[in-house]
């Protein structure tokens, strides 16, 4: 395999390369791809502007690198593996020739709708094999795809579909997870009569369940009939390097999610390149990764990177603990997994089951584990390396983000010595600064600060959809010169990063980020909320837990617990199951100082159990607060009311 790095010393020197002469370190890897005409120039970059270009004068086609490239070698070689949710349905295995054939009818069907170079497609799908399928058809004729995890519900669909001005969007009757049902055409419809998304000029939905669902003549196409006398013939789109790929929205500190926009050559090549170094990946392993392709790591670990490698890669519908928790196990043991990516709070959830799951199980195929989205903690770390790599498969804890597009700090599996809950160092072509207090970046080891990156790297988004000013303020006017994080870090004394966790008003439940704001709008909707505020809190489990201080007016029927079921069901609506808040106390108040601001480090602190030590709180409008927030006197109240009646 070309562009692999096999040992410490080689990838010592490439990223000594890659940061003295970056322009020649990334020419060389992307020179292996194939380009319809080669780029003349390599970047051009202003952070202060910010304007980031990589490949410059550049034109390929994304879909051509998977499959044109390939096919040669690997017609045959299963490219999809796709596990449905039920164990007893009949899994699906796309050879990178069949694949090929999916993708390019479904982009003449595409075509066949009016969807052109630019246009932008929403897609709303369980996880399905046309789920790929559709993303890829749209980079094959350039309609920028933005993939809404199929988890949000009206309101936040609603939005996103609005921001990205879609003109059509692909989805499902109905999706399985686990033992639920979720009816996808239903959210869809709702959220296109509560926004008005005139853009949308086409709903095309793929039968999945089979449950009934209303159509509207017209706007909607059921895709079985939209792909009746459709041919494969197709010649991919002459695409430029720096042409937008995909949307994919993230949540931050504001209430509205930021639509990132990742390019066409320099996503391609990043995601790529990291894949087939981090994972080790060598030809004829089985690469399986448990995330949705709804968040950035399916994109960038389901599909783009691993089938831009030549990689066999699956793709899993259901849950990891049904029909119970062995069931990634199973998996890992039908197709022989060599490498199994997924996130803490599920290897912390399995956890809890013991050693039952493994028993009769055979996980020797296994060689790599990687883990992604939150910190992972050392209990997590030696569980999932003891038990699930039998203390012979290197961990790659992999620091990311939905900017980044590809991973940037983490170890190559077996190469880079490892530390439990350390991220370990910078991948190749990153260049991390700390800064301190002061706005200063902090040389040396043993430091602790703020998480910036120095250097442009291919695969980091361009923009925001539709709105760069945001872009600017969010990522790069808090130090100027460096792209911002939003994470916490510290480096140790061997030079090696922990990440610490969000700095900002994002909280990370799950391994899904979520804006505090957008959970604290949707609460607000509540008739009876007058305001709120949201903080995260340790979770056993989640990693981070949602707890929401609640103002509300005097309470209707249902009491105090009423109106926290009401309140959480609200929040199921509007955003999703993943936003309901774990934990809710209703108050009179919330500390806000003088100037209005809530000073959320003392909810925080009361989240954690707290009782004392809140710091500063002279600036606090109505220090009393507190005290009642603490000893929860409002709820008191209510219930006092409520026996009274
Ligand atoms: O706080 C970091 C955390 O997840 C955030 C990015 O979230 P998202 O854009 O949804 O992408 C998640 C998957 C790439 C980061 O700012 N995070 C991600 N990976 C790790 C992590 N925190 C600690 N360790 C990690 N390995």
């Amino acid at each position: 395999m070309t562009n692999k790095i096999t040992t410490l010393g080689g990838f010592i020197y490439e990223y000594q390369k890659s940061v003295s002469h970056p322009e020649d370190f990334w020419s060389s890897i992307a020179e292996t791809f194939y380009w319809q005409k080669k780029f003349d120039k390599v970047l051009e970059w202003d952070f202060e502007k910010p304007d980031v270009k990589w490949f410059l004068n550049g034109k390929l086609n994304i879909t051509e690198n998977i499959f044109e490239r390939h096919m040669f070698e690997r017609k045959n070689q299963p490219a999809l593996i796709w596990e449905p949710n039920n164990p007893k349905e009949k899994e699906k295995v796309y050879t990178y020739k069949e694949l090929y054939d999916e993708v390019r009818v479904f982009a003449n069907m595409l075509l066949s709708k009016g969807i052109r170079k630019g246009d932008r497609v929403v897609i709303y799908l369980p996880m399905i094999p046309e789920l790929t399928i559709a993303m890829l058809a749209c980079a094959r004729i350039g309609a920028i795809h933005s993939v809404i995890f199929a988890g949000f519900s009206v309101n936040a669909v609603a939005d996103r579909v609005k921001d990205a001005g879609a003109k059509m969007i692909i989805t499902a009757d109905g999706g399985y997870r686990g033992t639920k049902t979720i009816p996808l055409k239903e959210i869809i419809d709702e959220a296109m009569d509560n926004c008005d998304c005139n853009s949308v000029k086409n709903i095309l939905v793929i039968k999945r369940t089979g449950q009934k669902v209303a159509f509207m003549e017209d706007r909607d196409v059921w895709l079985e009939d939209a792909l009746k006398g459709i041919s494969k013939e197709n010649d991919a789109e002459v695409m430029e390097s720096e042409d937008p790929l995909f949307i994919l929205y993230t949540s931050g500190s504001t209430g509205q999610p930021k639509g990132l926009v990742h390019s066409t050559a320099g996503y391609m090549v990043y995601t790529s390149y990291s894949f087939k170094n981090i994972f080790q990946y060598s030809d004829g392993d089985v690469f399986f990764c448990s995330a949705d392709i709804g968040w950035i790591t399916g994109h960038s670990y389901i599909v783009y990177g691993p089938l831009l490698a030549g990689a066999t890669t699956v793709m899993y519908e259901g849950t990891p603990t049904y029909p119970d928790a062995g069931r990634f196990w199973d998996i890992v043991e039908k197709y022989k997994v060599n490498q199994f990516y997924t996130a803490p709070t599920a290897i912390r959830a399995l956890m809890g089951y013991g050693q039952k799951p493994f028993e009769g199980k055979d996980l020797s195929s296994l060689k790599v584990l990687g883990s992604v989205g939150e910190p992972i903690n050392e209990e997590a770390w030696h569980w999932y390396h003891d038990f699930v790599g039998q203390s012979r498969c290197p961990i790659v804890d992999t620091w990311w983000q939905t900017e980044t597009g590809g991973i940037m700090i983490s170890p190559l599996a077996g190469i880079t010595p490892t530390k439990p809950a350390y991220a370990t160092l910078p991948f190749v072509g990153v260049q991390p600064a700390i800064m301190n207090g002061d706005g200063k970046e902090q040389s040396g080891k043993s430091v602790e600060g703020n998480l910036c990156i120095k250097f442009p790297w291919p695969g980091m988004a361009r923009t925001v959809w539709g709105d760069h000013k945001r872009y600017k303020k969010t990522y790069f006017s808090q130090y100027k010169g460096y792209y911002f994080t939003g994470d916490g870090v510290k480096r140790d004394e061997d030079g090696y990063y922990r990440i610490l966790g969000r700095v900002d008003d994002v909280i990370n439940v799950s391994g899904h980020r979520l804006g505090t704001a957008e959970i604290e709008n949707a609460i607000n909707e509540h008739p009876l909320v007058v305001e709120s505020a949201v903080v995260g809190y340790p979770h056993k489990v989640k990693g981070q837990g949602i707890f929401a201080f609640v103002v509300c007016q005097e309470l209707s029927t249902g009491g105090v617990e009423g109106i926290k079921t009401s309140v959480k069901k609200a929040v199921e609506k509007i955003i999703g199951p993943i936003a309901r808040p774990d934990e809710i106390r209703l108050v009179e108040g919330l500390p806000k100082t003088r100037s209005g601001k809530i000073m959320r480090r003392i909810l925080r602190k009361i989240a954690e159990g707290g009782t004392k030590d809140f710091g500063d709180t002279t600036t606090l409008l109505d220090p009393g607060i507190v005290d009642s927030i603490i000893e929860n006197e409002c709820e008191k109240k209510y219930q006092k009311k409520d026996k009274k009646k």
